[in-house]
């Protein structure tokens, strides 16, 4: 066999175990996976675990329009941190991103500054021209909820064709459900009060309506947090769910204040510990950070005012290493939910380490953990709610052949690429 451009050497997850293996890549594919293999280039990396990175389906890195709390630049350097290779950026932007030449110049900002490949959502509003969309966007978000941005749906009545036009596209349609019907608009003070509002009948409903109305699309229900909404994602034709690490870890008694304000609400610790019992036993499809970074300032305002949202693209994979290190969790429920997943979901070659597919991997030492300190992590907001918290960081992340980040340092400076029109 000719000798390949690079062969990365480990203890490789192949096929749900570990093996001592050579991964031999070719453009950044993975070419070959063997015993032994020749290249003109080589990283061993011992006896570290070596894993497909992660993709986060569902991040906020705030280019265009409040770059001030993240670009694409300072999210994906976190990313890198995090071991997630990948990123799928949501649409509520200023802009938004709701026409193609606004989902253009958000694809050039982020080949112009992103480390990790990408995709990009488009926002379901009224009039948007689904079909021209489609063809460039990783797929389609729906918000049923007032949150940040301003591309609330509050009636599916009023989407009925683009849903029918998603629906023709083939892609998925993201949802974010939450009745804005059944919101409650009353003073909160904290957490609990802002659970008050948002109770989880808000989110079971959304679920049920959207079910309804989007007939035909591949449904993906994000951030499912309440345990009244389990039953309806689950064993459903079409309909696939997202849970994130924060509803799954935290829930409205932690002493988080404004920064530990979200949409959808953390919950009760009964909520918290069914999503985790469910994410235990495999029920969600995949896990993403809803990544959605604010500054502390702006986390400071009173409650009302707070903006919601938390950052969590560097700490997703980590936490999920540390629950697996302390045998809470399965490692192939998680390389399920983070990677593979993600990937067959939104029909993209990465996830596995797989001859066919994108050479991204995480090199990771189960024993090298340490707690989150917010002074180490990358994004530009500055905070963590999982201060203290202890976590497995992954010691390498490479993206398409190319080793990005060595000993939690950057160690490339490739852009990523968006993984839809890659000729764009
Ligand atoms: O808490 C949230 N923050 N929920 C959302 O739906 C949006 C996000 C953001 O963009 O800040
Ligand atoms: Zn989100």
């Amino acid at each position: 066999m000719k000798s390949m451009e690079l062969v990365i050497e480990g203890e490789c997850y192949i096929s749900g175990r570990f093996e001592r293996a050579c991964v031999g890549i070719d453009g950044g594919r993975i070419v070959a996976l063997a015993r032994n293999l020749d290249g003109d280039r080589r990283i061993d990396f011992g006896s570290r675990k070596i894993l497909p990175a992660a993709i986060d389906s569902h991040v906020h890195f705030r280019e265009p329009g409040m770059t001030h709390k993240e670009d694409f630049g300072t999210g994906s350097l976190a990313a890198l941190h995090g071991g997630v290779s990948c990123v799928f950026d949501m649409p509520n932007t200023a802009p938004p991103t709701t026409t193609v030449s606004a989902l253009d110049d958000k694809a050039r900002a982020a080949a112009a500054r992103s480390l990790v490949d990408f995709g990009l959502f488009a926002a379901v509003r009224p009039g948007a021209d689904i079909a021209a969309l489609a063809g460039r966007a990783i797929g389609f978000k729906l918000y049923m909820a007032g949150t940040t941005g301003d591309l609330l749906v509050p009636s599916l009545a009023s989407v009925q064709k683009e849903l029918a036009d998603v629906a023709r596209s083939g892609k998925v349609l993201a949802v974010h459900a939450e009745d804005e019907t059944i919101r409650r608009k009353e003073p909160a003070k904290g957490p609990a009060d802002h659970l008050r509002n948002r109770p989880n009948e808000c989110e079971a409903s959304a679920i049920r309506k959207v079910a309804r109305a989007a007939e035909g699309c591949r449904v993906h229900i994000c951030h499912v947090s309440a345990k009244d909404s389990l039953p309806l994602v689950q064993g459903q034709p079409n309909l696939t769910s997202e849970v994130t690490p924060h509803h799954m870890l935290l829930d409205r008694d932690r002493p988080l204040g404004t920064f530990g304000k979200v949409n959808p609400p953390l919950r009760t610790k009964g909520d918290r510990q069914a999503m985790f019992l469910a994410f235990k036993q495999g029920q969600f499809d995949t896990m993403a950070s809803d990544h959605a970074p604010h500054t502390v300032d702006e986390k400071k305002e009173d409650f009302d005012y707070a903006p919601s949202g938390m950052p969590g693209v560097e700490t997703m994979f980590p936490l999920m290493l540390q629950h697996v290190r302390d045998k809470h969790l399965a490692l192939a429920t998680v390389v399920k939910a983070l990677c593979e997943r993600p990937g067959e979901i939104f029909g993209i070659k990465k996830g596995r380490i797989e001859v066919g597919y994108d050479a991204d991997l995480v090199a990771v030492d189960f024993m090298a953990g340490r707690d989150i300190r917010a002074d180490d992590m990358h994004s530009k907001c500055g905070w963590t709610a999982y201060e203290g918290m202890p976590a497995v960081f992954p010691r390498a992340t490479v993206v398409r052949g190319e080793l990005m980040m060595k000993d939690e340092e950057q160690a490339g400076e490739s852009r990523g690429r968006d993984v839809v029109a890659k000729d764009r």
